[in-house]
């Protein structure tokens, strides 16, 4: 009956010991990881050596595993998707599923530009892709990229957070969402930083103006109270169901969706794209699902404003959108007219004889010896000046408003009619030889 204890001694005696030797080459394995990487990529180290990570021991093999040990295999080396940073982050993975980055990935690949141009701007990420990464990919989608031989940006969360500091504070900074969203067709950064909120932001920045002085963020207005899910009453393409009562902006919204190819040209039903549009969440399709939204940030403008002050200055955002609309319209019947009259050739992959946007600039499908130049300047006037219009009302920021906004969508419009009568008399000429 004696042995019974001494058998049970050496037995927790072995395990601790097997612990003690597991532990051992855990830790000589992280010394590891270190130790070489601090000759290999010391940038790394350092930065990691600074974040909260560091301090309580999220080592490089907790994202990266323990497979490769050694110069020669550092292919072993796991590239971390955000579900690695999901298993303790619970709720920030949760709440940015949620959210419109989460699709970020599928929404570029869902347009039939994407796939005409260089892999490099997309997969690779020097491009379209460098800013759509956002979004947990699928187990397909991983793969497509992989065999297309890209092993990187695996992770959205790195996006605001960069690696391997991982810091709060950097993803607070209005400046982590500058690199996405300027340039082109959503230049929120420059809308914002050269208005007013922005520029009180500054002024704080520079002790200008003391601590505690107010100054709107994109983070305040689009992550309130530190959450991970960011959706807008409009969306990008700036359109909603259902149709508004107003008769002549129904049939305004109708002839946009119709050159979004979600209308059918010819008979108004809905084409495969609403599916996507749906799936993607790329416009709100009730009432209540637009005016939640919006509520919200009512309720954010009400940290500083009046109620009723920023319920005005959204309406007029609205509003301003649909006298945007009013013109994006009538651009596209005169283009559309050519196209049913024949003067314009319906390229081969475009579903009908009619604009589409979805090809971005290159207005003849795959060719890129035939672009249609009015095409483009309609393209223009939708993508990048009636977003500047509606974005730069609802930026507070009168100069993109009217200036690269409001104005160009005249000029666009002066040319269009320009363009079209000229292309009219060619092809009369043509047609009279
Ligand atoms: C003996 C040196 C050595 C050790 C030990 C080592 N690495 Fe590496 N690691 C390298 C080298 C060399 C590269 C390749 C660098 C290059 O491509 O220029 C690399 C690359 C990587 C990469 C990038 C892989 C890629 O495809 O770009 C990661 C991530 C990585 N190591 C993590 C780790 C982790 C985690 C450990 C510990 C479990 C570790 N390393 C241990 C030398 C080492
Ligand atoms: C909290 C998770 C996390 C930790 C801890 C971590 N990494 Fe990373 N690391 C990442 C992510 C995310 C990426 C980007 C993955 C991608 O692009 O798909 C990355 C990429 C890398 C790369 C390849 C890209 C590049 O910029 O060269 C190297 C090398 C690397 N890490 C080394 C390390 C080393 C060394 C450590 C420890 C000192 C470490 N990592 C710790 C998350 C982590
Ligand atoms: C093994 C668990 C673990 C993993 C995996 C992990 N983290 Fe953390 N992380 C923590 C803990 C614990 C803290 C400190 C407490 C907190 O802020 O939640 C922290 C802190 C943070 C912070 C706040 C740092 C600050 O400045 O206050 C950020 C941001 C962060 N992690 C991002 C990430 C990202 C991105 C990934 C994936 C690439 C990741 N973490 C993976 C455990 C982890
Ligand atoms: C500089 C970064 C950047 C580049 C480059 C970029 N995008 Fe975007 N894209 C964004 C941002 C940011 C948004 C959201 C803007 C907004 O809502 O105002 C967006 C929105 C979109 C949307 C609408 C998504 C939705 O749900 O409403 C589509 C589709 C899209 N982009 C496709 C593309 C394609 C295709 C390319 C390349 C031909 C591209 N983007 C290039 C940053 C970029
Ligand atoms: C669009 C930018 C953005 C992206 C992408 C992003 N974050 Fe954040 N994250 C933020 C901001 C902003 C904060 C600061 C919130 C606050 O002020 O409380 C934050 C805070 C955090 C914190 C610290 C929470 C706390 O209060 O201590 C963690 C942890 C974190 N994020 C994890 C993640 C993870 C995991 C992902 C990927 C699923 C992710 N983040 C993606 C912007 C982002
Ligand atoms: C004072 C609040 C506020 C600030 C600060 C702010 N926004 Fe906005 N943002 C709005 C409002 C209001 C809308 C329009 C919402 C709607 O559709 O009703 C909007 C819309 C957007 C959209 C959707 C497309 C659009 O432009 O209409 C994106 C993307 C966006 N903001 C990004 C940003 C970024 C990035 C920053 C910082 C550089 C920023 N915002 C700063 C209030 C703000
Ligand atoms: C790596 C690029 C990237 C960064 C960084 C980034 N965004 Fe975005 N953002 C996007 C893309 C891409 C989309 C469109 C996603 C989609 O396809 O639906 C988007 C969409 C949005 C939208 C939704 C607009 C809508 O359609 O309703 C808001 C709001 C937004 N971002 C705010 C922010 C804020 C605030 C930050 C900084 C804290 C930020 N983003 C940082 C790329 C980025
Ligand atoms: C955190 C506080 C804060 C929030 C939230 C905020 N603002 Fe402001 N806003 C300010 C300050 C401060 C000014 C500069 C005051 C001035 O111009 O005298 C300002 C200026 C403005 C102006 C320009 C006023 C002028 O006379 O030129 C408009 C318009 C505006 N805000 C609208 C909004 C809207 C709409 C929202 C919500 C989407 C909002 N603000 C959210 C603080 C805020």
């Amino acid at each position: 009956m004696k042995l019974m204890p001494v058998v049970v001694s050496i037995i927790l005696v072995l395990g601790t010991l097997i612990v003690a030797v597991e532990n051992c080459i855990a830790a000589e394995e992280e010394i590891n990881c270190i130790k070489c990487h601090r000759r290999v990529t010391p940038g790394h180290v350092t930065d990691w050596e600074t974040s909260t990570h560091a301090e309580i021991g999220v080592d490089c093999s907790v994202c990266h595993g323990t497979e490769h040990q050694s110069v020669k295999n550092a292919n072993l080396a796991v590239m971390p998707d955000e579900s690695v940073c999901g298993d303790c982050h619970y709720d920030q993975f949760e709440q940015f599923q949620k959210g419109k980055h989460n699709h970020g990935w599928k929404s570029m690949n869902a347009m039939p530009v994407t796939h005409l141009e260089p892999d490099e701007l997309m997969e690779g990420g020097r491009g379209c892709g460098g800013c759509h990464n956002m979004g947990v990919k699928t187990d397909s989608e991983k793969q497509a990229l992989s065999e297309k031989g890209y092993r990187y940006q695996n992770n959205s969360c790195d996006e605001c957070h960069t690696r391997h500091t991982f810091a709060k504070s950097e993803a607070q900074d209005p400046r982590a969402c500058q690199q996405c969203h300027m340039g082109y067709d959503h230049p929120q950064w420059e809308m914002w930083s050269s208005a007013k909120h922005g520029t009180r932001w500054f002024a704080k920045e520079q002790g200008r103006l003391p601590e505690n002085a107010t100054a709107p963020t994109c983070q305040d207005c689009h992550l309130p109270n530190g959450t991970h899910t960011n959706r807008t009453a409009w969306g990008f393409f700036g359109v909603r169901l259902p149709m508004p009562e107003d008769k002549q902006w129904a049939e305004d919204r109708t002839t946009i969706l119709k050159a979004l190819g979600v209308l059918n040209p010819k008979t108004g039903e809905p084409t495969k794209r609403l599916e996507v549009i749906k799936e993607l969440d790329m416009a709100r399709l009730t009432e209540e699902d637009w005016q939640n939204e919006r509520n919200k940030m009512i309720k954010t403008c009400g940290q500083c404003h009046s109620k009723t002050y920023g319920a005005t200055q959204l309406k007029m955002g609205d509003d301003l959108l649909q006298k945007a609309d009013r013109l994006m319209a009538k651009a596209i019947n005169i283009v559309a007219a050519l196209y049913a009259d024949g003067i314009i050739k319906k390229p081969a992959e475009y579903e009908y004889a009619y604009p589409d946007f979805m090809y971005f600039l290159r207005t003849n499908g795959k060719s890129l010896d035939h672009m249609s130049h009015i095409d483009q300047v309609l393209f223009q006037m939708y993508m990048k000046h009636r977003m500047r219009t509606y974005q730069g009302c609802f930026h507070v920021n009168p100069d993109y408003a009217y200036w690269y906004g409001w104005a160009m969508m005249t000029k666009d419009l002066g040319e269009i009619e320009e363009l079209a009568d000229t292309l009219r008399k060619l092809h009369a000429k043509k047609e009279s030889k």
